[in-house]
């Protein structure tokens, strides 16, 4: 659907433009529809690059990105704003997303304004709330806030409503997990394997390896600018061929490892809060997959991620856990109607 062509990209630098950084070399791969590719490299290896080239933000130096085989490089005007309407991205800081004096509202009068000019106001005010509300949003919670009184995670999912109200197919998302609190961050993993079921292609770019392989079908690894390996995420995970990325799964010796399926019942049955602190979670208990949740609390011990009051907060409930998942010992605390986790040894 969406294919890079021996993509590369080299950035001019220097006061006058005299030295050349190539910072993408030669990539070529797919984003398919119903599926998450992650794509994963350390810090400086260019996968931010290929997101900005895919979103048209950056041009591509050679080689070519088609979109349903279309080069996206000569759109222009109509047919640039009927890509964007296809193609959106979600950034790791939505806050650069937003002008800090206008509300929330405001990004979806923008998008009405160019793509939806006919639709009348009431229909449009409805489809912007079914839209916050697929994403797990109050829009009375969020639509006349400005953008500083909104958290890292709901601003993110807002970008995520506007980019479903212009029904794309393709999402490219750079790194949108790692500023968000604990457990919105399951919210959001929930919400793309949701976009996933429902036909969405995600880019999934990430550093992280553990969140790669949780969520995604197949795994870009990039190092320096170079694809060095690309597959199914389990083949790539279970057996890497490429020394870069046997060298990175060896960094993290547990964490890869994808938690067998029905391997962590009762951590599943606890359920998370979206909201964080004390509060019962309007999230089924059946919506938290254990990796993500221990993912959500990794180095996080200050968080709470609260138990589903009527199930969970009991001390057997927390033994059988705690039985189940030797592999991985989460210290937890029962406090009342909330458990404080932590990975064991984090801080
Ligand atoms: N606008 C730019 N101008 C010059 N160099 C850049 C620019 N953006 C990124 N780079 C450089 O390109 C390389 C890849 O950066 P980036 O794509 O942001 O990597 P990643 O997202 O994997 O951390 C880095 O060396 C970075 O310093
Ligand atoms: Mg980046």
């Amino acid at each position: 659907m969406l294919t890079l062509d021996n993509v590369t990209k080299v950035y001019k630098t220097g006061t006058f433009g005299g030295e050349s950084l190539p910072a993408v070399r030669g990539a070529s791969f797919e984003i398919r529809p119903g599926e998450v590719t992650s794509l994963i490299g350390e810090s400086g290896s260019g996968k931010s690059t290929l997101g900005k080239m895919i979103l048209r933000l950056t041009p591509v130096t050679s080689g070519t990105i088609s979109f349903e085989g279309t080069d996206v490089a000569g759109l222009k005007g109509k047919r640039l704003r009927e890509y964007y309407r296809h193609v959106q991205g979600v950034f790791q800081d939505p806050f650069s997303s937003y002008n800090p004096v206008f509300r929330a509202d405001r990004v979806f009068a923008t998008i009405k304004r160019s793509y939806f000019p006919s639709v009348s106001n009431s229909e449009w005010h409805g489809r912007v709330e079914a839209s916050l509300e697929s994403v797990g949003l109050n829009p009375v919670d969020v639509l006349d806030k400005f953008t500083h009184q909104l958290s890292g995670g709901q601003l993110q999912r807002i970008l995520i409503a506007r980019a479903l109200l212009l029904e794309i197919k393709i999402l490219v998302a750079d790194e949108i997990i790692s500023m968000i609190d604990a457990s919105t961050r399951v919210d959001v993993l929930n919400l793309l394997a949701n976009l996933k079921s429902r036909g969405l292609g995600v880019l999934f770019i990430t550093h992280d390896l553990s969140l790669g392989n949780y969520i995604s079908e197949r795994t870009i690894i990039l190092r320096r600018g170079v694809v060095v390996e690309m597959g199914a995420t389990q083949k790539v995970f279970d057996n890497p061929q490429h020394d870069y990325t046997k060298m990175l799964l060896t960094a993290v010796p547990q964490l890869h490892k994808k938690w067998g399926a029905g391997l962590a019942p009762e951590l599943e049955a606890m359920g998370v809060t979206s909201e964080g602190e004390g509060r019962p979670g309007r999230y089924s208990r059946s919506s938290m997959h254990p990796l993500a949740a221990m993912h959500a609390w990794k180095g996080h011990r200050a968080q709470v991620v609260a138990a589903a009051l009527e199930t969970a907060a009991s001390a057997d409930r927390t033994d059988t856990y705690l039985r189940t998942h030797e592999e991985v010992p989460p210290l937890v605390e029962v406090e009342e109607d909330h458990f404080v986790v932590t990975s064991a040894g984090a801080e």
